[in-house]
């Protein structure tokens, strides 16, 4: 079975990119949120970087045919309208209840041999495989922020996922514009399992008052080569799902040291400075930009 019909579940940060990529890719796309107001912000979301990678495409002299992407790309606030998808991949809030209680119902909504994946940044990709009635046809399809410009997709197998259904969310990346790479159902697969702990210690490192949060950045960007720093990054994935992401951890492994929780970050999250996403996390935005 090829996959051509493509469910997102989430409209917000990643769901926009992942809806955005499959449709560039070919795929009919149907993108299910809970409210009109994110369903519309998330589709505008969509028409600004598909002008930019048309614009961008004008500028090399290739071809870049928005207005068929976007025509591929329908919206909904009923998940029924997902029932004959031939994938449905799930980019919503990080809370593993919420996940699993969004599976447990997909499972009775969506026709059987469709697979069912989640873009989750930290949870076991079987708790959710195991509610959804069909933990065999389940993978963990790892995307990366922005997901429009980030080339990686991890696919991530639990013990229960039918070697075919990899194959085919591999075949699904490719087609996306990725290049997958295949790991087992660990906290954090490979990315977040080294990302992740970095930025926290990061915080750490600026709590004891080692060196200054944007001298921290430069130190990374300039020393290692990186495109941002640890602080600026944090903020461009979002405080609140970072703070989720080591909340999540330090529940199953107490005693993790890499996975202690900063006190900067939860801090900063309690006064709802989640980052970009918010206007202000470690530094100050306007709109996509730095301030
Ligand atoms: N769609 C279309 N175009 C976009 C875009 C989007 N979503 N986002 C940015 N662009 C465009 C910009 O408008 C810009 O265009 P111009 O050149 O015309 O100005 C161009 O792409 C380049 O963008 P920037 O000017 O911001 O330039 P950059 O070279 O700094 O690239 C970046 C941006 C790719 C984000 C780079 O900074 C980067 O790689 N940052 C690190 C990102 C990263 O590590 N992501 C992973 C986060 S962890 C994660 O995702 C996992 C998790 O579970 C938490
Ligand atoms: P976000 O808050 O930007 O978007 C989540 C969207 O899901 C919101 O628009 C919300 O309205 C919607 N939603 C919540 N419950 C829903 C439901 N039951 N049905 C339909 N829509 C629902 O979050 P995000 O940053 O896009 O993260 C989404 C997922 O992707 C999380 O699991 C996160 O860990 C993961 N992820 C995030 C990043 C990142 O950099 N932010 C990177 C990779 C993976």
């Amino acid at each position: 079975m090829a996959i051509r019909k493509v469910g997102v579940i989430g409209a917000g940060l990643m769901g926009h990119g992942i809806a955005q990529v499959a449709a560039q890719g070919g795929c009919d796309v149907v993108v299910c949120e809970t409210q009109q107001g994110f369903l519309d912000k998330g589709l505008e979301r969509i028409d600004k970087s598909l002008a930019k990678l048309a614009e961008k495409a004008k500028e090399k002299g290739q071809a870049f045919d928005a207005a068929a992407v976007r025509a591929r790309i329908r919206g909904t606030l009923a998940k029924t309208d997902l029932a004959d998808c031939d994938l449905v991949v799930e980019a919503i809030v990080e809370d593993l209840d919420v996940k699993k209680k969004l599976f447990a119902e997909l499972g009775a909504i969506v026709k059987k041999d469709g697979i069912f994946a989640s873009n989750t940044s930290s949870f076991p990709i079987a708790e959710m495989a195991a509610v959804s009635g069909r933990a065999d046809r389940f993978v963990g399809l790892h995307f990366f922020n922005p997901v429009q410009l980030m080339k990686l997709v991890e696919v991530v197998r639990t013990d229960k996922t039918n070697e075919d259904v990899v194959a085919q969310a591999r075949a699904f990346g490719e087609a996306c514009g990725k290049s997958p790479i295949t790991c087992k159902d660990t906290p954090g697969f490979v990315v977040n399992r080294l990302l992740v702990p970095y930025m926290a210690d990061a915080m750490k490192l600026a709590e004891r008052g080692d060196a200054s949060i944007p001298d921290i950045d430069t130190a990374m960007k300039l020393g290692c080569g990186y495109p941002m720093g640890p602080f600026e990054l944090t903020d461009y994935v979002g405080l609140d799902t970072t703070l989720s992401i080591l909340e999540g951890w330090v529940k199953r492994y107490p005693n993790e040291p890499a996975f202690q929780i900063p006190k900067l970050l939860s801090g900063l999250v309690k006064e709802g400075k989640l980052g970009r996403k918010s206007g202000q996390g470690f530094y100050t935005w306007q709109g996509d930009k730095r301030v």
